[in-house]
């Protein structure tokens, strides 16, 4: 029997955390044969609820879940922890972009960045959903001295995971035909999703699909879906983003396939111009435990100008953050 890890998920009792957290308990992050120990945090106000989750993990008899830690406070829940998924902050509402939570939510992730600095196990991985994702990731491990930047990762993976589902149903084919997939920078309405290197069944995208569809429609509707998730449901997406976090931790954890990558925000070290330091959502391949940003991929023209529009973007939230870095 392998040694449990340490899982901690914030925000536990809210949307994604509810979702998510079973995944986990379940083996589809890290495997079939890899036990758990789930810390899952709150807020002192929602322990009451979280009580409940807890009860239901309880009533699943997860054979790999060795322990369940329900907790308000980051010295029980981040210690010695070996992944942690940032997942507690507020949503946005209709009406709202995500860069608007900038002011509620950035606290946060100064204070657990401080938090996991000092009780995380060394080799801990973050990743940040709470939005703005990119940005609060940042904030995280500014806040984290002691830790390498390159652990701290945003969620770029339902956006990437959207456009593949988007391109699969518009060439009538399988989202698992769908390979190298891009999508760059912000989680925002400026991120640049880009077909240029993927295949669908091994033939070019855009031998399938025409560049006016990819411009006009295909990159427009993901840069707005969340958008549109909350317009349909009265709030924002959850499913479908608990099930994009289990692919990128899975994928960080047990490594991509030979012969894909995938779109992960990162730290940049100055990959493809990106000024160093932002978090970026990049093209990435995983090998234990590692991650790497594919180099030398050719960008067109107007690829370049929209990684720039979202950079730029990026560097005016680290602006508003500044007192937080
Ligand atoms: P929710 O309101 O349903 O749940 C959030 C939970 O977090 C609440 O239970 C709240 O009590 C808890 N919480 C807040 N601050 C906390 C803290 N400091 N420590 C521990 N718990 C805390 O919201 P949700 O729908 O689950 O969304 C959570 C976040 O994820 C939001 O910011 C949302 O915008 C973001 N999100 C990001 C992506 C992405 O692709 N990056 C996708 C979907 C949602
Ligand atoms: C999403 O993309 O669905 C999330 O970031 C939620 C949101 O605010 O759009």
């Amino acid at each position: 029997m392998k040694k449990p890890i340490k899982v901690t998920i914030t925000g536990a009792a809210g949307n994604i955390g509810y979702a998510l957290a079973f995944r986990v308990a379940a083996g589809d992050v890290f495997g079939p044969d890899q036990p758990v120990i789930l810390r899952l945090m709150e807020l002192p106000m929602t322990m009451g609820p979280l009580g409940g989750v807890g009860m239901e993990m309880e009533d699943c008899a997860f054979p790999l879940v060795h322990d369940v830690v329900l907790t308000d406070d980051p010295k029980i829940g981040f210690r010695d922890t070996n992944y942690v998924l940032l997942v507690g902050a507020k949503p946005r509402t209709k009406g709202m972009e995500r860069k608007d939570l900038i002011t509620e939510n950035a606290r946060i992730f100064s204070t657990q960045g401080r938090a996991i600095n000092e009780h995380a196990a060394r080799d801990v991985r973050v990743m940040v959903v709470g939005n703005p994702a990119n940005t609060n990731a940042m904030i995280a491990a500014a806040n984290a001295p002691d830790l390498p930047k390159e652990r701290f990762t945003a969620m770029a993976r339902l956006d990437h995971n959207r456009a593949i589902g988007m391109l699969a149903k518009k060439t009538n084919r399988l989202a698992a035909d769908v390979r190298r997939m891009i999508v760059w920078g912000n989680h925002s309405p400026t991120m640049h999703p880009d077909l240029t290197h993927c295949t669908v069944g091994g033939t070019p995208a855009l031998d399938l699909v025409s560049l006016d569809w990819a411009i006009d429609h295909m990159i427009p509707t993901v840069q707005r879906r969340g958008a549109a998730v909350i317009e349909a449901r009265g709030a924002s997406s959850a499913a479908s983003a608990a099930g994009s976090v289990v692919d990128h931790v899975r994928d960080w954890f047990l490594g991509t396939p030979e012969d894909d990558w995938v779109s992960m925000s990162v730290h940049s070290d100055g990959s493809y111009g990106i000024t160093e330091g932002l978090v970026y959502s990049f093209p990435v391949t995983c090998k234990n435990g590692d991650y790497h940003i594919v180099q030398g991929l050719e960008v067109t023209d107007f690829g370049k100008t929209r990684m720039k529009v979202t950079e730029k973007e990026l560097l005016e939230e680290r602006e508003v953050v500044a007192d937080l870095l």
